[in-house]
């Protein structure tokens, strides 16, 4: 597995600010989603399924197979996730309110 060094090995493990967690890297402030990535908006998404996608990842359900790009990106970030940490993702993420991306440069 490859560990950047702004990686943590386990969410639960942070104490403090959330502002720090990895997860926005990738999926843009706000859970807004990049595009540059391939990173899907996380803002708005329902309790229940974030919870079962992060689930299917880290069970090897998803983000396996060898032409999936994006699910092996997204993989390992799910692997040393704790139901405990997802709990908390859950919490952390559902404070983010939709915001539609739909033309996002339009002032
Ligand atoms: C290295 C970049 C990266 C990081 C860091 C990352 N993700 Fe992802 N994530 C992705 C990509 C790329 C996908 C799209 C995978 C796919 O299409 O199957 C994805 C998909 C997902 C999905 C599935 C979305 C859907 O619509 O089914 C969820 C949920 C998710 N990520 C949550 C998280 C959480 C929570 C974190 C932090 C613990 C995180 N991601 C960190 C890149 C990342």
């Amino acid at each position: 597995m490859l560990i950047l060094p702004w990686m943590k090995a386990n969410a639960a493990e942070e104490n403090g600010s959330y502002d720090d967690r990895y997860c926005t890297t990738c999926h843009g402030a706000d859970g807004r989603g990049n595009y540059g990535v391939q990173a899907p908006r996380l803002a708005g998404m329902e309790p229940w399924y974030l919870q079962r996608q992060l689930e299917n990842f880290r069970a090897g359900l998803r983000g396996v197979h060898p032409s999936d790009i994006e699910g092996i990106a997204m993989r390992p970030m799910a692997t040393k996730l704790t139901d405990e940490s997802i709990a908390d993702i859950i919490e952390w993420v559902g404070s983010w309110d939709y915001v539609s991306t739909e033309n996002p440069y339009r002032r």
